[in-house]
């Protein structure tokens, strides 16, 4: 019920060499990759193993819309995770536009995102080129994309951050939160594409690897759960920090 929040994306490409000067093709896959993904209308979708079919979300009702993709060159090679890219390349109206970036981080990194209620001179995603895009689309495997993580869940993963999602684990042992109820508890980062049953913790309940908040491939993360739709919804009400976003 109700309408969509439409969030307005300008994409910031930094790039050093033609390949990382990606495709308005590749890009338009990404955001495609986005609305599938917050819709709960991606192919993958009912992966969802049979114990959490009861709490993964449907659709957030958060869609993603293209302002305008700004291309700059320059010659440096990388631009690590301290907000150098966003120094050179501020954000624009970051309290009703979100800004991503694509710049190649380096490092093996793949992308990093600021919470909500941080500094608006740093806010925004910044994702690797190589794995900006979804190479699973028509015409994807031109893209310059790097597998496992070529389906374009990276920004899937960022921009829940964005929203205020935590990794699913906590960043701790079996007793730091990801502040969501029902998230079974996690003691650890999953990598791959991890066997059913996997369990961090004994006593807690099985992993929910296949959750995009975890580290697991692309192939292989394919759902948010309703607390952690819930969570995201609160960021647009007054306080939470995205509530620019719905005027
Ligand atoms: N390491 C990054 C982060 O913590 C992104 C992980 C994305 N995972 C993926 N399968 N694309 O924000
Ligand atoms: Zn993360
Ligand atoms: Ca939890």
């Amino acid at each position: 019920s109700g309408s969509n929040i439409i969030i307005p994306c300008i994409i910031h490409v930094v790039y050093g060499n033609s390949q990382e000067n990606i495709s308005d093709a590749q890009i338009q896959s990404q955001i495609d990759r986005l609305n599938k993904d917050y819709s709960a209308t991606n192919s993958d979708y009912d992966n969802t193993p049979s114990e959490f079919q009861s709490v993964r979300s449907g659709d957030t009702q958060i869609r993603f819309e293209i302002v305008e993709i700004k291309r700059y060159a320059n010659s440096r090679d990388t631009w690590g995770t301290n907000d150098a890219v966003k120094a050179a390349y501020p954000p624009i109206e970051p309290d009703r536009i979100l800004n991503m970036w694509v710049a190649d981080i380096g490092g093996g990194i793949l992308g990093y995102a600021q919470f909500p209620g941080g500094d608006p001179a740093t806010d925004g995603v910044v994702m690797s080129p190589q794995y900006f895009g979804d190479a699973s689309v028509s015409g994807g495997s031109n893209f310059y994309l790097s597998a496992p993580f070529d389906q374009g869940r990276t920004a899937t993963h960022e921009v829940g951050h964005w929203l205020n999602l935590r990794h699913i684990w906590g960043d701790g042992n079996c007793s730091a939160d990801d502040f969501v109820n029902d998230t079974p508890v996690a003691g650890n980062p999953n990598y791959g594409c991890p066997s059913l049953g996997t369990n961090s913790c004994s006593g807690g309940g099985n992993d929910m690897f296949m959750n995009y908040m975890d580290y697991v491939d692309d192939a292989c993360m394919f759902m948010f759960s309703a607390g952690q739709d819930a969570r995201m919804q609160a960021t647009f009400s007054n306080g939470g920090g995205r509530e620019g976003f719905l005027l």
